[in-house]
């Protein structure tokens, strides 16, 4: 199929209209690289009408979503989010009685909720912590990503993977090496760290999320934000914010903004917002 304006601006509508994404003028690019490469399993899509006919099927739909998603990730990405967690956040939970509930809502492909997952268990070692337990419940809009993350299997090399100095990789994960003359491994997360995880498909778009109100203690929601429209962004903000409890805290990415909800949190500074009181 050619890809031309009208077929640009045809898919641009398409893939917001099934994910909230907006693909800007400076993705042209990138829409043709990624088209072109489902096109070559497609071939029998010829034209935009046998596009529109063939996202009527669930799978090929799956298909097409997957194709759009940018899934930068990796482990203690932005690692301040985590000292705080390690610091402020879970010692602050010590006298809970209940699970210590933990939302990671655009998970890629798993780095990033194991992080959670391992700094969790790191607090466990302090004698006060000892007795708390963990649910870390994390999604994506897309099933690859969402598949990995669930095998949790990763290459790793000591050199190029940022893992803090309070975290021992081997504790977490089983390790083989692939090239010894690089040091690099295969890391596949111990079922010890899964246990307390739970995946699942979920669209941010979506007009409500499956979660109870002011369920979870921490979320969160970063490094995706920026894919979508300011005003998309205030939505997806304010349903966040009713599964966050009171006192609990919301962590975006760098360059994400708390938008409408900043009269509602206190600022702790690089991109930490706690909940002040309920958004009406
Ligand atoms: C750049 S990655 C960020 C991953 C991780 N949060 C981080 O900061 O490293 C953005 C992720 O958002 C997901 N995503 C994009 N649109 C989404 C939507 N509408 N609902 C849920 N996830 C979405 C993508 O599939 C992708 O895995």
């Amino acid at each position: 199929m050619q890809i031309g304006n009208r077929e640009l601006k045809k898919i641009r509508e398409l893939v917001y209209a099934s994910t909230g994404i907006t693909l800007g003028d400076k993705k042209d690019m990138m829409i043709k690289n990624r088209l072109n490469k489902l096109f070559q399993t497609y071939s029998e899509i010829e034209s935009l009408e046998d596009l529109t006919r063939k996202l009527k099927n669930d799978t090929f739909k799956e298909i097409f979503i997957n194709t759009f998603t940018t899934n930068k990730t990796h482990f203690f990405r932005e690692g301040h989010h985590f000292e705080d967690l390690r610091n402020r956040v879970l010692p602050g939970l010590a006298s809970r009685s209940g699970s210590v509930q933990i939302y990671c809502s655009a998970s890629s492909t798993g780095e990033e909720p194991y992080s959670i997952a391992m700094t969790c268990a790191e607090s466990k070692a302090s004698a006060k912590q000892a007795h708390l337990q963990y649910r870390i419940v994390s999604s994506d809009i897309d099933t690859n990503v969402l598949r990995r993350a669930q095998e949790g299997i990763y290459s790793f090399s000591p050199d190029n993977t940022p893992f803090p100095a309070w975290i021992n990789p081997t504790k977490y994960f089983k390790r083989r090496l692939l090239d010894d003359q690089k040091e690099e491994f295969l890391i596949k997360a111990k079922e010890g760290l899964k246990q307390q995880m739970e995946f699942m498909q979920m669209n941010l778009f979506d007009t409500a999320y499956p979660f109870g109100k002011e369920e979870f203690d921490v979320i969160f929601c970063r490094n995706v934000l920026i894919y979508f429209e300011i005003p998309d962004q205030q939505k997806i903000l304010k349903r966040l914010f009713s599964h966050l409890k009171p006192g609990g805290t919301l962590y975006l990415g760098h360059s994400e903004s708390p938008l409408n909800l900043s009269n509602y949190v206190q600022n702790l500074g690089q991109n930490i917002f706690v909940k002040q009181r309920p958004m009406p």
